[in-house]
């Protein structure tokens, strides 16, 4: 089943030649420590990868010293906590997949390192979600899009009006039940930046953000594309003068 297909929102970053919104990385980043990273894991992101993209080398170490890590085993092979460091990963929220699951009556929030990627449209699909809450159409219960319409009526004359409780009605979820619930409201976060916390505007942030998680590399992608483009014309034009030249005689 297909949620509904997100419109197409013009990223900053959308361009061939454009480079991610710096600004807005960091306070995305400033979401999802203060709001999304209390459930979603970003097993693959160590706060090095952070400096010179949202912060400096200073502002990450203070950051990551804010952690508790557990290392060891030491020379007396015991375990022993101390504070994080750049190349710690970002911290798991949950101890493993149970863990999540319980927390989350039963729905598991997805690892968020590669989500822009790992879904369908992906970016524009992850603002639609955030942004996208809404009542359920009048006189439906949202438990009604958790399972498929047979089953939600043979249930129902069973008596099972409970089923799945605590899902929530978001149009661009596949199904239209999620269990995640609406996260962002206005003045969720406060920007360090001043920026007004509006939700549009804290998606957008938190969308640029793990974008970025997801392809760290796109700049310097796009860069090698001008220089590759650039170097292969004039080997073109060389390519050109040296055809005309060669085959010049038999004119
Ligand atoms: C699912 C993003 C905050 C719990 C998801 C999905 C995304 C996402 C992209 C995947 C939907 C899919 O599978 O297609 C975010 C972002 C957050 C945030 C960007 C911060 C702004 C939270 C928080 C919680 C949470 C704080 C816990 C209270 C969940 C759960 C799911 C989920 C349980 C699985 C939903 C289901 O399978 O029904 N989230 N999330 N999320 N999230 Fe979040």
């Amino acid at each position: 089943e297909h949620g509904l297909e997100a419109p197409s929102y013009p990223w900053p970053h959308a361009g061939i030649l454009s480079s991610y919104d710096h600004a807005s990385i960091r306070r995305g980043h400033q979401v999802y420590q203060q709001v999304c990273a209390s459930c979603h894991s970003m097993s693959l992101i160590s706060y090095r990868d952070l400096v010179g993209v949202a912060y400096t080398e200073e502002e990450t170490k203070a950051m990551a010293a804010e952690i508790e890590v557990v290392d060891g085993p030491n020379d007396e092979g015991e375990m022993f906590t101390r504070p994080g460091k750049l190349s710690d990963r970002f911290p798991q929220p949950y101890a493993n997949e149970q863990a999540a699951r319980y927390a989350n009556g039963g729905a598991y929030p997805p690892d968020l390192s590669l989500i822009t990627k790992a879904r369908h449209n992906g970016q524009n699909y992850v603002f639609a979600l955030l942004t996208g809450y809404r009542d359920p159409p009048a006189g439906v219960s949202v438990a009604f899009f958790a399972i498929n319409v047979w089953t939600f009526f043979v249930l129902m004359d069973f008596g099972c009006s409970h089923i799945r409780e605590g899902l929530h009605y978001n149009p661009y979820f596949p199904g239209g039940a999620i269990a995640m619930p609406k996260m962002l409201m206005d003045g969720a976060v406060e920007y360090e930046d001043g920026t007004p916390a509006t939700e549009a505007q804290m998606g957008k942030d938190v969308v640029s953000f793990l974008s970025w998680a997801a392809e760290p590399e796109m700049e310097e992608r796009k860069l090698m594309g001008v220089k590759w483009i650039f170097l292969l014309s004039l080997a073109l034009l060389q390519a050109a003068y040296y055809r005309r030249m060669k085959w010049s005689i038999f004119k």
